[in-house]
């Protein structure tokens, strides 16, 4: 089974969901029905442009004719970077034993990692994931490694030299060329390869790992060869490579996330070889954002599926920052500051973006201690009687959504928004929060709980309204208690939560991630004891003889196991373990002040004044 990421979505659904967009209004749509399934930093040789010394003509994408070649290129920004706002807090000096705690748990993730790593050499080498009960080796992420891949700036972020050595002249190896699925997802493949060999890059100045980069680039590149350069998102990448080219036509039921996240990748590429292909590839889709993002039904944000083949990208109904849209939010203050500030229109795209995520987007659950948190839901937007836009909030809570925590706290700190990182705050306390309240102390993929009358002021328990909201969200249309205490029991509906739509958890990053930002934007030690409780639940829970398994139902009783999944994910090791051990290291290890984390959490390196 191929699980998808945050932005990170099952074929099988999108088609699923495609179909229901035909038969039936969008609007009517249950988001909880098609969310599936985000040192040593030396040596380091510079980040100015690389122009190629060692450009191999014979580089199999590159050698594919276009078709449709751009008439008028983009060019990369010119200008000197500007120094931007200091987006890390001052850390003070941490008592020795302080630092003993820190470094055990650091030391603790690390091992976790290394056991993973030697399962994936032992059982998977080459192979994109190793399934962590059955030992055996997976592909569904075009069978070039995505494990190998995704995991080198960790090994060398964790100092494990002597197997990023060896991982890396293994990736020196991995032939794009050969295309063995039927469907590609250029997303995935932009940000786990393309970001993956950047960061590694960035990190090691390994030259392998720039030509590997510009490989998979060239590759990428031949999915935008479209009459209106709009990109192919679930693509045919084999028949292309076969055909030395065919005809092809951008989709007109693309998910935003997946024609919105090129930003990143496509800016550093183009920074490093000099060559502005790339950079001009994401700029035309930057610009129908830009164009059309106070047009939309929802001004501010765009719907989280598009027209990449009519270029209309608000014609759709449903808003969320979470599945299936997410890093394309991500990647505009990211963009802004990889770029050292020099794409304006990014910065201004985020302002716009999260004030109306903000003031639609997010809500305060009631919830037995009060606790002032928020969480970030689904809008859809439809035409009441009288013809009138309506927006109506669906109350539903993701662990990808996690993420944007971490996104506002980035913003706060860049752009100089104090009310970001109140949000930031309430946003990951939401995940901390959520995280506590299951009997594992692990959050569940997707659930359901109920918005508080107002965002200010107080919020009291209610458990009658809780156990009637139950009853709704089930479906039963009685006020009997009797049969709400039955629900909640079958289900193992801590209070608060109306539904638990998705039990699982799938081994994602983006609640330490929003932890890990938090920490290093605000310096709140409270935040490492929440990162370790999460990483104690999560250790404990999904480890397994070989490596760590996705979880099939995180609601079982404490005590309990709960049942797994023969499924690690390449973000595993790529994201969720990297945030553990980097919230527990010192921090000014890969700072957020030198590097910015693309939505696989490579890091990229921010282009200094
Ligand atoms: C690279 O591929 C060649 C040919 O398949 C193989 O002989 C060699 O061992 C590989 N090198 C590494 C480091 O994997
Ligand atoms: C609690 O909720 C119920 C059901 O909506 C409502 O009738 C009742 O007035 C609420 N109680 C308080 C104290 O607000």
């Amino acid at each position: 089974m191929m699980f998808s990421h945050r932005r990170k979505t099952l074929v099988c659904l999108l088609i699923g969901f495609l179909v229901m967009l035909s038969l039936i209004n969008l609007s009517d749509l249950d988001a909880g029905g098609f969310i599936p399934g985000r040192a040593g930093t030396r040596p380091y040789r510079g980040a100015g442009p690389d122009v190629d010394t060692d450009d191999d003509p014979n580089f199999f994408w590159r050698n594919i004719p276009i078709r449709y070649p751009v008439q008028s290129m983009s060019p990369l920004p010119t200008g000197r970077a500007r120094p931007l706002p200091k987006i890390q807090a001052v850390f003070g000096k941490e008592s020795a034993e302080e630092k003993e705690s820190r470094r055990q748990r650091r030391d603790a993730v690390k091992k976790t990692f290394v056991r993973c790593w030697e399962s994936y050499k032992a059982h998977a080498w080459m192979s994109d994931e190793v399934a962590p009960i059955s030992g055996r080796a997976r592909n569904p992420f075009g069978g070039w490694g995505a494990t190998l891949v995704d995991s080198l700036d960790t090994l060398w972020i964790m100092g494990l030299r002597q197997d990023f050595d060896l991982a890396v002249a293994a990736a020196a190896n991995i032939s794009f060329e050969t295309v063995t699925s039927d469907e590609i997802n250029v997303f995935e493949t932009n940000i786990r390869y393309l970001g993956g060999f950047l960061a590694a890059y960035d990190l090691s100045g390994d030259k392998r790992l720039l030509r590997k980069a510009k490989e998979v680039g060239d590759m990428l590149y031949a999915a935008f060869d479209t009459p209106n350069r709009m990109p192919i998102t679930r693509w045919r990448a084999r028949e292309v490579a076969q055909a030395k080219g065919v005809e092809q036509v951008a989709g007109d039921n693309v998910l935003l996330a997946e024609i919105g996240s090129f930003a990143m990748e496509f800016t550093r590429i183009s920074i490093l070889t000099g060559d502005p292909k790339w950079f001009d590839a994401a700029q035309r889709i930057t610009e129908i954002l830009e164009r059309q993002q106070d047009s939309t039904a929802l001004p501010g944000i765009w719907p989280l599926v598009v027209n990449a083949k009519s270029q209309a990208f608000n014609g759709h109904n449903a808003f969320t920052l979470g599945a299936m849209a997410d890093s394309t939010y991500e990647y505009l203050p990211k963009t802004y500051a990889l770029s050292g500030g020099r794409l304006a229109s990014y910065r201004k795209m985020y302002e716009k973006a999260a004030a109306t995520a903000t003031n639609h987007n997010f809500f305060r659950p009631m919830i037995p201690d009060e606790q002032d948190i928020l969480i970030s839901a689904m809008v859809k937007v439809r035409a009441d009687e009288g013809g009138a836009a309506r927006s109506q909030l669906d109350p539903e809570g993701q662990h990808l959504v996690c993420f944007a925590g971490g996104m506002f706290a980035i913003g706060a700190k860049l752009l100089e928004l104090p009310g970001h990182l109140e949000a930031a705050q309430k946003l990951v306390d939401g995940c901390i929060w959520t995280y506590q309240a299951l009997p594992l102390g692990i959050m569940p993929e997707t659930f359901h709980m109920i918005p508080c009358p107002s965002r200010t002021g107080s919020c009291p328990w209610n458990e009658t309204l809780w156990k009637k909201e139950v009853l709704l969200k089930h479906g039963i249309d009685t006020e009997d208690v009797g049969q709400a205490n039955t629900i909640i029991a079958k289900n193992r509906l801590p209070k608060g939560f109306t539904k638990i739509g998705d039990t699982r958890y799938i081994l994602r990053p983006e609640a330490i991630e929003s932890v890990f930002v938090l920490y290093r934007t605000t310096g709140q030690k409270y935040l490492l004891d929440a990162a370790w409780a999460m990483w104690k639940a999560i250790e404990k829970n999904t480890r397994t003889e070989l490596a760590s398994a996705a979880l099939a139902d995180i609601t079982v009783t404490d005590g309990e196991l709960p049942p797994k999944l023969d499924s690690m994910e390449s973000f595993w090791m790529g994201e969720t373990l990297k945030y553990f051990y980097l919230v527990f290291s010192e921090p000014d290890e890969i700072s957020l002040d030198e590097f910015v984390f693309n939505t696989e959490a490579h890091p990229f390196r921010i282009q200094a004044p």
